[in-house]
């Protein structure tokens, strides 16, 4: 599955923009704040029918602009998708594919994959242990939908059952009975979270493993596991024992809610000892392992959006990457699919790519305004 073309009218920081894709590899360089980021969002947008960045859809009207347009048409399963999305200030946006538009917007994700590794990853090491739990359900969710029902419900019931602990405090009374009903349903519910997240970690790890070594040329060893108490404790024992606590707090104080992942370097914390560069090193091989796993559920590659991916990163492991995702050295062109690499200058990018008989393309971005380089003027480039 790739994107063959692409069209941008007044989307962010672009008036307009046209371009035809390698489906392989796709180069975008630029100076900052010109429009490279902008773009892979687009690309992101028409996967997932939103930005990866804004929350707002009107944000990414470009601005004193009235609507956005995006288009995109994509090769899959030796099939033409035309895929178009139209937004006006103050209006719903619609979402059409091959002309014919959405009821629902949910019947559009997972048709066309796509994996986005960006800077702004890093909330997955610093921040709190929610951006880990969405990293984790987001993948389960993409290959077991009964997984994310299991979740949905799991969060009514507890939301119930918080509101009941509050309400037993406010009032200054306490129904025992009430509580048992959200109380078994909430048990019964994270008994299956539980289980389901040990499954996928246990299949995950030796694929982000093998990645990691791979980038890292085995230079450190890490580690990632599953944090949940239910590890030890049935979780009615655990509300059973905690139900005086609760009742205080006003809140459910533990489940599959409070789950966790441990990133580990060595046997410490990725967050408190792992240097920017090992730290970018993991994300990179969290997300080359989620892009596995969709790629074995969906039957094909995902595209791979990889913004500032050398920043903080050393030449081997750029090199590594690089290898990786152009298949360089395996010779297998089927491991990875379409690819878009954004980066500073082309001097690095380019002469890797030079070594793979890959295709690749590289675009350049001035200001909102995109343009193809040609093979000589890549080679002109020299000192950059
Ligand atoms: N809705 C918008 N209208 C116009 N410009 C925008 C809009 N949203 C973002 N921008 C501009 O896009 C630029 C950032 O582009 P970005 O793609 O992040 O740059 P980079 O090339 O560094 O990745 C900023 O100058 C910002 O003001
Ligand atoms: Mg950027």
């Amino acid at each position: 599955m790739y994107l063959n073309k692409i069209s941008l009218v007044n989307f962010k920081n672009y008036a307009q923009a046209e371009l035809t894709l390698s489906p392989k590899i796709n180069c975008f360089v630029g100076n900052n704040g010109v429009g490279k980021t902008n773009l892979l969002d687009a690309i992101y947008y028409l996967s997932f029918c939103k930005s990866y960045f804004y929350p707002s859809d009107s944000q990414n009207i470009k601005h004193s602009e009235k609507f956005f347009v995006l288009q995109g048409n994509y090769s899959r399963k030796e099939e033409q998708e035309q895929i178009y999305c139209g937004m006006k200030r103050g209006q719903k946006k619609q979402f059409k594919r091959n002309k014919k538009e959405y009821t629902r917007l949910s019947e559009h994700i997972g048709l066309l994959p796509l994996v986005m590794v960006s800077p702004n990853d890093t909330v997955l090491i610093t921040g709190g242990s929610e951006e880990r739990r969405k990293f984790m359900d987001g993948v389960i969710s993409q290959y077991d939908r009964q997984y994310l029902d299991t979740l949905i419900r799991y969060n009514r019931v507890l939301q119930q059952r918080n509101q009941l602990l509050k309400n037993f405090h406010k009032n200054n009374n306490f129904e025992p009975a009430q509580l048992e009903v959200w109380t078994e349903q909430l048990a019964r519910l994270g008994h299956i979270v539980f289980e389901k997240r040990k499954e996928f970690i246990t299949k995950f790890l030796p694929i982000f493993n093998k990645y990691y070594k791979f980038i890292s040329q085995e230079h450190e060893t890490v580690g990632l596991t599953y944090e949940s108490k239910l590890a030890n404790f049935q979780m009615l024992d655990l509300l059973a024992e905690l139900l005086p606590k609760d009742r205080g707090l006003q809140y459910t104080s533990a489940g599959t809610h409070r789950d966790d992942l441990q990133f580990l370097l060595g046997d410490y914390q990725m967050r408190k000892i792992g240097s920017q560069g090992q730290q970018k090193t993991y994300l990179v091989a969290l997300k080359l392992a989620q892009f596995e796993f969709i790629k074995t559920v969906s039957g094909f590659n995902p595209i791979i959006l990889m913004d500032d991916i050398f920043d903080k990163l050393d030449e081997n492991r750029v090199l590594q990457i690089i290898t990786l995702v152009a298949s360089i050295e395996s010779n297998d062109n089927k491991a990875f699919g379409q690819i878009f690499i954004t980066d500073k200058s082309k001097n690095s990018l380019t002469k890797l790519l030079e070594k793979s008989s890959d295709d690749y393309k590289v675009f350049t971005v001035v200001d909102g305004v995109i343009s193809e380089e040609t093979d000589s003027s890549v080679l002109v480039d020299e000192n950059m």
